[in-house]
């Protein structure tokens, strides 16, 4: 019988084709650190609500969904169609334009800290925005951020200073840039307090579920807290809701905890599967991006922001159409009861095949580890936080985790690394299938002593 690797090899040689081509034009053959795949990623010809084809004629289950972008699944129709009435009548006009009213308008009505709203095109921008415009409103420098937590990669995101003050996870960062940042552990309140009395901090930034989509959950009493505290030090609080935007709740994770911060960060689903992001927050904030001074060419007291795609009308189209099925809730009811039913599933599986691990959601997200311990959750569903000292990980070994994606993509799944984003157009059939090729999958992995 073939091992996980072979059998990779065996059902994707069109893929191995192309990647051979990629490899001698994109560093790593790719065109996105989460693409990289070994021996080889698989290639995709076409998707369609909660599948995707790749060019071996392979059905895959697709929990990647567009790295969170899609809460509707693929092409739902409503989307589509709004982005092809907008093809027909062009693509960009280089001028305003009544939709990016209508996209605007959703995002206000639905997140709670969006005053006003301003858009970009990538998350990563937002994040950028939002730095920036904290750190004119409050004349400090300081960003404090929370370790392992992904804003994107603009300069103020990446790398972490250690205690000789040389950053040791990315290269290119000026020590400048990262002298103006502190990153401490996300469930830890006193160095929190204390960062805040040492420091003139002008922002705190954070995924407000937990570090990388809700790896690590945050507890959940920080939030209340840290709003208190922010404002008390006179910082910004800034939630980062790339990917708990409209998805956590259609009010994203400010609307589930209640606690509303200065600014929000938005993409992802923000823009219904096309590009596009936003920071959206206090209109005193928001508006150090306005022409104040009545002179175009003052760039002195404001913050510029051009950007040729911002609100562009294919995706203020796209947008605009999803977060208008966003709002009803219906996506939301039923994308976070499936990926309730496939993580208590899968704890039975890994229970019952005796392989240490576990598998834990929030609301349409879930992760899993297998091959490591790892807290029982509540409920067989919530993380327990308050198991894990401080902010460590349980670790899956690297062998684990590509050994684990190998086979689950034999097997038709396709997985966001170490977990994935339920849709509402999965099914129970998807969910008892992806159950099913968890079971060989990890079976496989025993065999191969990988569990
Ligand atoms: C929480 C968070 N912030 C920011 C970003 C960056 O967004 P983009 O990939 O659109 O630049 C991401 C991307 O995955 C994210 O997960």
């Amino acid at each position: 019988m073939s091992t996980i690797l072979e059998r990779f090899e065996q059902l994707h040689p069109a893929s191995q084709r192309l990647h051979q081509r990629a490899a001698r034009l994109f560093p790593d053959g790719v065109t996105h650190d989460i693409r990289y795949f070994t021996p080889f990623p698989l290639y995709m010809e076409r998707a369609q609500g909660a599948r995707k084809w790749d060019v071996d004629g392979n059905e895959i289950t697709d929990y990647v969904m567009a790295h969170g972008a899609l809460l509707l699944g693929h092409n739902h129709s409503q989307v589509q169609e709004a982005v092809a009435e907008q093809l027909r009548r062009g693509t960009h006009y280089g001028a305003s334009h009544e939709l990016e009213i209508q996209w605007a308008e959703r995002v206000q009505q639905l997140i709670p800290s969006a005053e006003t709203v301003r858009f970009t095109s990538s998350g990563t921008e937002a994040t950028m925005m939002a730095i920036r415009l904290a750190r004119a409103f409050t004349g400090r420098k300081t960003l404090v951020r929370f370790d392992l937590h992904f804003h994107g990669w603009n300069d103020n995101v990446v790398g972490a200073p250690d205690r000789e003050g040389v950053h040791p996870h990315a290269l290119g960062i000026p020590d400048e840039t990262l002298a103006n940042v502190v990153v401490i552990p996300q469930n830890d309140p006193d160095t929190l307090r204390r960062t805040l009395r040492e420091e003139e901090v002008a922002a705190v930034i954070l995924e407000p579920t937990g570090a990388s989509w809700g790896t690590v959950l945050l507890d959940p009493t920080m939030l209340p807290l840290l709003r208190e505290a922010t404002r008390e030090a006179g910082a910004l609080l800034i939630f980062d809701e790339v990917v708990t935007g409209f998805r956590v709740s259609p009010g994203g994770a400010q609307e589930a905890s209640g606690v509303t911060p200065d600014l929000t960060t938005l993409a992802k689903i923000l823009a219904g599967g096309l590009p596009g992001g936003a920071v959206a927050g206090r209109r005193e904030v928001m508006s150090l991006i306005e022409f104040r001074v009545g002179d175009r060419r003052d760039f002195g007291g404001r913050i510029p922001h051009p950007g040729t795609f911002n609100a562009n009308p294919l995706s203020a189209a796209a947008g605009g159409a999803a977060l208008g099925i966003v709002a009803t809730g219906e996506p939301h009811r039923h994308a976070d009861a499936l990926s309730r039913a496939l993580v208590r599933r899968l704890n039975e599986l890994f229970r019952r095949e005796g392989v240490p691990g576990c598998a834990y959601g929030q609301a349409s997200m879930f992760h899993l580890v297998l091959g490591a311990d790892c807290p029982p959750p509540i409920d067989d569903f919530t993380w327990d936080w308050q198991g894990q000292p401080g902010y460590h990980l349980p670790r899956m070994s690297g062998e684990a985790i590509w050994s684990l994606r190998r086979g689950m993509l034999n097997e038709g799944v396709d997985l966001m690394g170490t977990g994935g984003m339920v849709s509402s157009a999965h099914t129970e059939e998807d969910i008892g299938r992806t159950v099913e090729a968890f079971s060989r999958t990890v079976r496989q992995m025993k065999d191969e002593g990988v569990l």
